[in-house]
């Protein structure tokens, strides 16, 4: 009891103190490192004498590319495709193991459920109505560069719609060597076309 007492006044006190020391909370507060708080360089929108317009930040040249992002000049058109499958070359090899398993996994994910697990077109929603795919171990499909199919799943066609947010990259390209996998089985044509392109 006696203690409880004792730590009370101590707590009111502490109190009464602090209420004593505050400090006014508009002002700032003291600065003990102030080279730490105010940097030497150039804020981002602070004036700038160095610059014409005096600003600290300037506006990109024109063209520039962000770090990490690699421009893809196509639109979605059959035009741009086949520009595409011109000028594109898959930068995985069908020899990469890692490669070809990781493009049979996005294949099984994404395109499965319409094009089927074989490529045939007979994906679980064509038997619910979805219009099926022609399969991609027709002729047109075997016939189209690698550089095609990647804007084809990028961008879509017709009834199948692009898979660009939801598939990188690099795993658009995995799931081209998948295709072509698939339609090993009806042609050894495939690799030879696309052998051939030259890049511009
Ligand atoms: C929602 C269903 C659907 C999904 C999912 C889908 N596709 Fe398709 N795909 C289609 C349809 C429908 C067509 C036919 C479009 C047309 O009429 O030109 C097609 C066409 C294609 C073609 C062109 C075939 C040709 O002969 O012109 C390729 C290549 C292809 N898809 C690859 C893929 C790949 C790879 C994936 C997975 C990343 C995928 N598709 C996911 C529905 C789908």
């Amino acid at each position: 009891m006696r203690l409880n007492v004792f730590l009370l006044i101590l707590l009111a006190g502490a109190v009464a103190v602090n209420y004593g020391i505050r400090r006014d909370p508009s002002q700032p507060n003291d600065e003990w490192l102030p080279e730490m708080v105010h940097a030497v360089s150039y804020e981002s929108f602070s004036r700038n004498p160095n610059f014409r317009d005096g600003k600290t930040l300037q506006t990109p040249p024109p063209g520039t590319i962000a770090r990490g992002f690699s421009p893809f000049p196509y639109q979605a058109n059959t035009d741009d495709a086949l520009r595409a499958g011109l000028e594109l070359k898959n930068p995985f090899r069908a020899q990469d193991a890692h490669a070809v398993e990781r493009g049979a996994l996005v294949f099984t994910t994404f395109c499965a459920i319409c094009h089927g697990a074989g490529g045939k077109g007979d994906g679980s929603v064509t038997l619910r109505g979805y219009p099926p795919p022609t399969s991609l171990l027709a002729d047109k499909a075997v016939h189209l560069l690698d550089g095609q199919v990647f804007h084809i799943i990028t961008y879509g066609q017709k009834n199948m719609p692009g898979y660009a947010s939801q598939v990188s990259r690099e795993d658009r390209w995995k799931a081209v060597l998948h295709v072509r996998t698939l339609q090993q089985t009806v042609s050894s044509a495939i690799g030879t076309r696309n052998q051939e392109t030259k890049l511009p």
